[in-house]
């Protein structure tokens, strides 16, 4: 009973402390606040885009955060106006989108995601705040969480893709990176999960447009990375700019009050995102610039993102009841939080000199090229053409073989093209390089200059073709309808394909686009989310063989565009694919009304994707043996544990991305055919065997029910373990 005692009294003693400590900032909070007046507390509320032209406004306390500036002499000018000009010197927020880099630019987020690897992506995120921090910014508006399943949509380009696991385990890792251990530590800076909540789900992959998505779903789908990322001590979110079911998220109180604050206890800070608040007046929600600020603000928002509205009406709000000083007094502790905590007030002003020191750092760009080796997925590779380790020349062609800037890709506001290591540069490193761009950027359609790629292909061992999308295609508001490469590129791989030489296709793009005509004319493609600074290094080390393709894709890839919304963890349907599928090729003329097939699926493209979730390939083969469970019969408090073997069947040393999935065979409401639930980076010599374990919790089989409960429900499962969501043979378990 001593015992119990003496370690029941740590234990309040350490609660007491941590308490003790968190007491600390929020005496220092209530005791600022209760010296500020009305208009001070709203221009807390009020960020603004722009650099030393708001330093009057800085200095009359109505700025509580400034967005858009990096220039650091111009960020310690408005720094100073706020701190030793307004009455009481609260120092401003600085914030910025450093979305996948800095300076030195790591692939695109979905690329990162491909690497179905955490510590990298953390990592990343981590050189990302140091740099950044050294530049003055102390809050990125960055990880985006939003799970997407449809291509058109431009923005998949900075999300991790359509699987809510992943997206919680990049999303996560992100966060880390970014906050570190101490968000008060000079480079640590705040990060903001976004954009919360649904965004990815527009209608048609138009951007900003409608989501029509049930509780349930939100619940399911939508939610699990916000609420694991905001557990990993996410300090911001930012609203989205579309509307659930007639609902704005930047006016929607059930979601920031009852879900966020309530259910989750959740007390980080809010923002809407750009005038997403002024939005909702075209939304049909709000009848002027007054009532968004109304809404917002009442709906649990903490901070206005550039409407205008908080700093112009909050005032006579709050005068006519309409907003409560309570609520003013709610966001704006937060706000204060937050900046006490990245230790503003002690040191508010940026060191102009820190960027010199670590911008571009050689294990800065060390660590973008291993992510971007990591994120390359190789689709194809007829008769192993990869890699080319034994072509002397080689011909280089296509629009995004020397494209510094492309190559960097959607939401870079500072990195530098200068410093992008182009393919082309990484090539003649290697090779012999013959370069005949044959298109001048992604949308050339111009195919004069074809005849001399022709012919420079002949005294070529090889040729590899470097096509995708300039980077302004995809990302914020570049959603498209049609997905095939842009102009005259797919005519340059055909061009290609009649010269006898083997031909090897790399595809920089911020989406999954729909390429099966461009696999038909090439026998190796390698496809890589726009990959930033080092990409050019990387690619030349995967086709030389000096790495071995690993990425996996974090997204399905379509036949046509016409096939969106399309994912793996889909619904089975009453009528699902039974194997047999009528095509358009094999319709008879007149043929009698009959409902073809029976089941769902298109006439024109069949069920299939082009390419499944998870999918990958190597330069080695991966053999998975069975799938052996410790017990096939479990309770909600077991630990699932599955092993199985894995083979290096081939001549390299490589790494495999394993994946768990688990089906949920019957339910109160249907469950998806397949959930991802585990996945491991696993890297074997040439023939070298491991026997890998997988660990599951049963509690992880949780799920919304149809009573809206978080439950694991007792009955049959059935579980894989594979290189892709559509491969492997299933085992069957029982939750008792
Ligand atoms: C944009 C984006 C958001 C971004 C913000 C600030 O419209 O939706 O992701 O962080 O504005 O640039």
């Amino acid at each position: 009973m001593k015992r119990v005692r003496f370690i029941l009294s740590i234990a309040v003693l350490l609660a007491a402390t941590s308490c003790t400590a968190q007491t600390e900032t929020d005496k220092r909070v209530d005791e600022l606040l209760s010296k500020m007046t009305l208009q001070e507390k709203i221009g807390q509320m009020n960020q603004l885009s722009g650099g030393a032209e708001l330093k009057n406004e800085a200095a009359a306390g109505n700025v509580g955060s400034i967005l858009n500036c990096t220039d650091v002499k111009a960020i310690n000018i408005v720094q100073k106006a706020a701190v030793e000009e307004s009455r009481l010197g609260i120092p401003i927020l600085v914030a910025r989108d450093v979305i996948h880099g800095f300076h030195t630019i790591f692939p695109i987020p979905l690329g990162q995601a491909a690497t179905f690897d955490p510590a990298i992506v953390e990592k990343g995120a981590r050189i990302s705040a140091v740099e950044a921090t050294a530049s003055g910014v102390r809050w990125t508006f960055s990880p985006m969480l939003d799970v997407a399943r449809d291509p058109r949509w431009g923005r998949v380009a900075e999300g991790s893709g359509e699987d809510p696991y992943l997206d919680v385990q990049m999303g996560v890792a992100m966060v880390k990176g970014y906050q570190g251990d101490d968000l008060s530590d000079p480079t640590s800076m705040a990060a903001c999960i976004k954009h919360f909540v649904g965004y990815g789900a527009a209608e048609g992959g138009r951007d900003y447009n409608s989501t029509m998505i049930s509780e349930r779903s939100l619940r399911n789908t939508y939610f699990p990375a916000f609420k694991a990322t905001a557990e990993a001590g996410a300090a911001t979110l930012m609203t989205s700019f579309n509307e659930i079911d007639g609902v704005p998220s930047t006016g929607n109180k059930w979601l920031l009050k009852d879900v966020l604050r309530g259910e989750w206890g959740w007390d980080g800070m809010i923002v809407t995102d750009w005038n997403s608040a002024g939005e909702m007046i075209a939304h049909g929600f709000s009848r002027d610039l007054k009532h968004t600020a109304e809404q917002a603000v009442n709906a649990g928002v903490d901070m206005d993102m550039m409407s205008y509205g908080f700093i112009q009406y909050i005032e006579e709000l709050v005068k006519e009841g309409k907003i409560s000083e309570k609520e003013i007094d709610r966001a704006v502790r937060n706000i204060l939080k937050l900046k006490f905590e990245l230790g503003l007030f002690e040191n508010p002003y940026v060191d102009e000199t820190a960027s010199a020191r670590v911008d571009y750092a050689p294990e800065h760009l060390e660590a973008a090229k291993q992510c971007a080796v990591e994120s390359a997925i190789l689709l194809q590779n007829k008769k192993n053409v990869l890699p080319l380790d034994k072509a002397k020349t080689i011909l280089v062609t296509g629009p995004l073989a020397d494209a510094p800037y492309e190559q960097m890709g959607t939401w870079v506001f500072d990195g530098q093209k200068e410093h992008t290591v182009t393919p082309l540069t990484a090539l003649r490193e290697e090779y012999n390089v013959i370069w005949e761009p044959g298109l001048k950027y992604s949308r050339d359609e111009n195919t004069k200059d074809f005849a001399k790629v022709r012919k420079a292909a002949a005294k070529a061992d090889a040729v590899v073709v470097f096509v995708g999308e300039e980077s302004i295609l995809s990302g914020e508001a570049h959603s498209l309808s049609n997905l095939d490469l842009q102009g005259a590129q797919s005519e340059l791989i055909a061009e290609m394909s009649k010269t006898g030489k083997p031909v090897v296709v790399v595809v920089m793009a911020g989406r999954p686009l729909t390429i099966e005509r461009d696999l038909a004319n090439c026998d190796a493609m390698l496809y890589s989310f726009h990959p930033g600074t080092m990409g050019g290094p990387a690619l030349a080390d995967l086709i030389k063989g000096k790495a071995v393709p690993s990425g996996k894709l974090p997204m399905t890839f379509l036949r046509d565009a016409g096939q969106a919304p399309f994912y793996y963890n889909h619904n089975n349907t009453g009528r699902p694919n039974n194997g047999t599928e009528t095509l358009l090729k094999d319709i008879p003329v007149e043929a009698g009304q009959t409902s073809l097939g029976c089941t769902s699926f298109y006439l024109d493209t069949g069920y299939g994707p082009l390419f499944p979730f998870g999918y990958g390939l190597s330069y080695t083969t991966f053999e998975y043996g069975a799938p052996v469970l410790e017990k096939a019969e479990l309770s909600e408090n077991d630990v699932i544990r599955v092993s199985f073997d894995l083979k290096n069947k081939g001549k390299y040393e490589a790494t495999e991305v394993a994946q768990l999935y688990v089906q949920d065979c019957v339910g109160s409401v249907v469950r998806p055919v397949k959930e991802l639930k585990r996945f491991e980076r696993i890297t074997l010599a040439p023939g070298e065997t491991k026997t890998v374990t997988f660990e599951l919790p049963v509690a992880e089989l949780a799920f919304w029910n149809f009573d809206m409960e978080y439950v694991v429900e007792p009955g049959d499962f059935r579980l894989w373990v594979a290189g892709d969501s559509a491969s492997g043979e299933p085992v069957s378990f029982v939750v008792k």
